[in-house]
């Protein structure tokens, strides 16, 4: 069982796409009993809500269904249980290293990194946050997420 958490700031816009297009990566290539996806936010903002309707709009367009997800926060105990916690964006991760400094709680053998890391060369870097932009945004977030997760499916499955 290989357990992955996806992680933004407020889990309806950036992380449920991850969460939903890794989902069906797992589906489809046969290995739903093996994995174990999920995602979740720093901040609380959102804590019970469906993802944005423009995430689950442009996610319908690419065959990805993100309607069943809701948000929720992200817990020191999800350091202790996911084997990869993967932040949209360098300030998540900060806050996701923070959490899991060995003051707060127990070191986590948990993988702690950058999605984009996973994706092609080039791509190192952020998913950008597109809640204040426009729809184009949505799509950019599928298309990052979409390359990230076929590279992280690839590495977990070449270990
Ligand atoms: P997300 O996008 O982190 O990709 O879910 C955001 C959602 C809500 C807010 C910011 C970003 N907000 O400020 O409420």
């Amino acid at each position: 069982m290989t357990s992955i958490l996806f992680v933004c700031l407020g889990n309806i816009c950036r992380s449920p796409t991850a969460h939903a297009i890794m989902q069906h990566k797992v589906d489809q290539a046969g290995l739903s009993q093996t994995f174990r996806i999920d995602s979740a936010g720093t901040g609380a903002y959102h804590i019970g809500k469906a993802p944005d309707p423009r995430s689950i709009s442009a996610g319908a367009q690419y065959g990805y269904d993100l309607t069943p997800l809701r948000a929720r926060q992200l817990t020191s105990e999800d350091l202790q249980t996911f084997d990869y916690v993967l932040a949209m964006d360098a300030q998540n991760l900060a806050y996701i290293r923070n959490l899991a400094a060995p003051h707060t709680m127990p070191s986590t053998k948990a993988h702690l990194g950058l999605l984009l890391d996973f994706a092609g060369a080039g791509q190192h870097g952020e998913v950008p946050d597109p809640y204040y932009g426009g729809d184009a945004g949505f799509a950019t977030v599928i298309d990052l997420c979409e390359q990230a997760c076929d590279g992280l499916l690839a590495r977990v499955m070449a270990q």
